[in-house]
């Protein structure tokens, strides 16, 4: 079968890869993807939705997953549905857990699932009025989407003035910022979850550990991602209680509401005193744990696919390699604020097989692959446990190179350190 995946990053490089795996798939397009992918997958120009349709029937793809929020959010899946286009992905309605924070806080209070205290404002001066009395650190958010920049973690008043004045005063977010949320800190360890559904049932992957913050020591300013390693160990009932506290009443409570939720539903959980509490719900999978978790997955995603439109992924087991995985994403320095671009990217051809490359930002010049965007590739290699997967990747890491490229040092060490 020909398979469409749509978006351009590491974790639509990582999906391609995986689905080019399968002994289903004959071919795989991506749109509009990024040259480095074409070990595994044909990029192709397309942008708008109808473009992709007439793409999708012209060329008789049969499956289409869409990576990114984005197109979620904008509705992608119900244009596609309209045309009877086979789609992985949750409808527009279903994807609002992600495109909106304000309906994401207030279902998960209607349906009783662990999050953190929150209150919602749409004007700037009962904001301000509200914070005056509050202990801090206190957590703002602006409703919409932000592309992964609309979470403020603010220490004081100060500080959460001027992001309120940025916001809905100055419109930094434009829309996206014109409502706020603004929420109790939690303290803990974060752990994503992604649950492959049906809209009635699902099967949910192992556990796995986002690196947000930029520099060592999770300090810094939050990115899209530096790094992920999986399995991430807790308690042993761990994914269960998520699973039976989280995943499950949301799925019930999104068919209540009338938006089945079709797809994958990544939960970003803060494992806090009082037990797992929902940060944020995502409408896809994540980036860059998809690095980590699609590697260790023995399943053939098509498999799982076809499990979610037939309604049956209640009969999936799915199989994990008794590894683990570790993802080191390679940077502009710069990034997530301004950065160079046009640097070709150099020691490709010196990184072990059995060490994945999975391209983000990059483009092609005469053959050359050369730096495109603030996260440019990323690495992940597998070992028979965290340290032994984390010195594998690190000695790959060290070949690649570019001028004013950056990366984290520390990946995986909060799972290494707890083991
Ligand atoms: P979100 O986009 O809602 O996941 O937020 C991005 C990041 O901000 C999360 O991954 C957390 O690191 C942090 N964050 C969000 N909400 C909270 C909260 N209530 N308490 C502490 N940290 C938070
Ligand atoms: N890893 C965070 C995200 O995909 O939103």
């Amino acid at each position: 079968m020909k398979v469409l995946i749509v978006g351009s990053g590491g974790r639509e490089h990582a999906i391609a890869w995986k689905c080019a795996k399968s002994k289903k798939v004959d071919t795989v397009f991506v749109a509009p993807g990024n040259p480095g992918m074409e070990d595994v997958a044909q990029p192709i120009q397309l942008q708008n939705i109808e473009e992709l349709i007439r793409f999708v029937k012209d060329e008789g793809i049969q499956l289409t997953i869409i990576g990114p929020e984005q197109p979620l959010a904008e509705g992608m899946v119900d244009e596609f549905m309209k045309e009877d286009i086979v789609v992985i992905g949750p409808s527009k309605l279903a994807a609002e857990i992600e495109g909106s924070k304000v309906f994401a806080k207030n279902f998960m209070k209607k349906y009783h699932i662990p999050t953190a205290e929150f209150k919602v404002f749409d004007e700037i001066v009962p904001a301000l009025n509200y914070i005056l009395g509050k202990e801090f650190p206190l957590v703002l958010k602006a409703d919409g989407l932000a592309a992964g920049k609309g979470v403020f973690i603010c220490n004081n008043y100060t500080e959460a003035e001027t992001i309120l004045n940025q916001t809905m005063h100055y419109g930094l977010f434009g829309d996206a910022g014109s409502r706020v949320v603004i929420e109790e800190c939690l303290q803990g360890e974060e752990v994503s979850l992604f649950a492959f559904t049906d809209g009635k049932h699902f099967v949910s992957t192992i556990l796995s550990q986002d690196h947000k913050q930029l520099l060592d020591g999770d300090k810094g300013p939050n990115t899209g991602g530096m790094g992920a390693y999986a399995p991430a160990r807790f308690t042993k009932d761990l994914k269960k209680q998520v699973d039976e506290e989280i995943i499950a009443p949301t799925l019930k409570g999104m068919h209540k509401e009338g938006r089945t939720f079709r797809g994958i539903l990544y939960a970003g959980v803060m494992l806090t005193e009082k037990g797992p509490q929902v940060l944020e719900f995502n409408c896809r999978l994540g980036d860059p744990e998809t690095q980590v978790i699609l590697p260790l997955l023995d399943n053939d995603l098509i498999d799982v696919c076809e499990a979610i439109l037939n309604e049956r992924i209640d009969e999936v087991v799915l199989k994990w390699k008794n590894k683990s995985a570790v993802n080191v994403v390679i940077a502009s320095s710069g990034y997530p604020g301004t950065y160079e671009k046009g640097y070709p990217i150099k020691g490709l051809d010196k990184v072990s097989d059995g060490t994945l490359i999975f391209f983000a930002g990059v483009k092609k010049e005469k053959d050359t692959l050369l730096t495109n965007g603030g996260r440019v590739l990323s690495l992940t290699a597998l070992g028979n446990d965290l340290q032994d997967a984390q010195k594998q990747v690190y000695k790959e890491v060290e070949k690649v190179s570019f001028t004013n490229s950056y990366y984290r040092t520390d990946i995986a060490q909060k799972g290494i350190h707890r083991l």
